[in-house]
């Protein structure tokens, strides 16, 4: 839906004072996020992650949507101990919107 996802970079406007996309996209705050919908969680070649996020990722943790979800109403309560120091995203529709931007986005 290229509204949605239109909309979508319009909140990702949130998350890129740590997070880079797209051609050329690097780590910083946090990792690049090209691809991160429906892979495997800290899988970033080069970007150090909390133990907490290391250890969700060793048991398996895939980034469908609806853990992408989970993750961003509220990371610290999702991954108690992860560095994304971020408030969340409240809203469903926000989220909904953000996930279908990052799903748009080739790895
Ligand atoms: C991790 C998305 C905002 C810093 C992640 C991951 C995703 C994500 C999907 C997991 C990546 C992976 O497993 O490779 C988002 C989105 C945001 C947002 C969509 C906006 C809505 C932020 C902000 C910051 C931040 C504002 C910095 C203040 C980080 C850090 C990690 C991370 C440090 C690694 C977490 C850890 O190792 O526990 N983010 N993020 N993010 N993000 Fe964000």
């Amino acid at each position: 839906d290229p509204d949605l996802i239109a909309q979508g970079e319009g909140v990702f406007r949130q998350c890129k004072s740590c997070h880079q996309v797209g051609e050329g996209a690097g780590n910083r705050t946090g990792p690049v996020l090209n691809g991160v919908v429906g892979h495997q969680a800290g899988a970033v070649e080069g970007f150090r992650y909390s133990g907490a996020l290391e250890k969700k990722a060793e048991a398996g943790l895939v980034w469908t949507q609806e853990e992408l979800a989970a993750f961003l109403t509220a990371p610290r309560d999702y991954l108690p101990g992860t560095k994304m120091v971020f408030r969340g995203l409240r809203d469903e529709e926000e989220r909904a919107a953000v996930i279908a931007y990052l799903q748009s986005i080739e790895e």
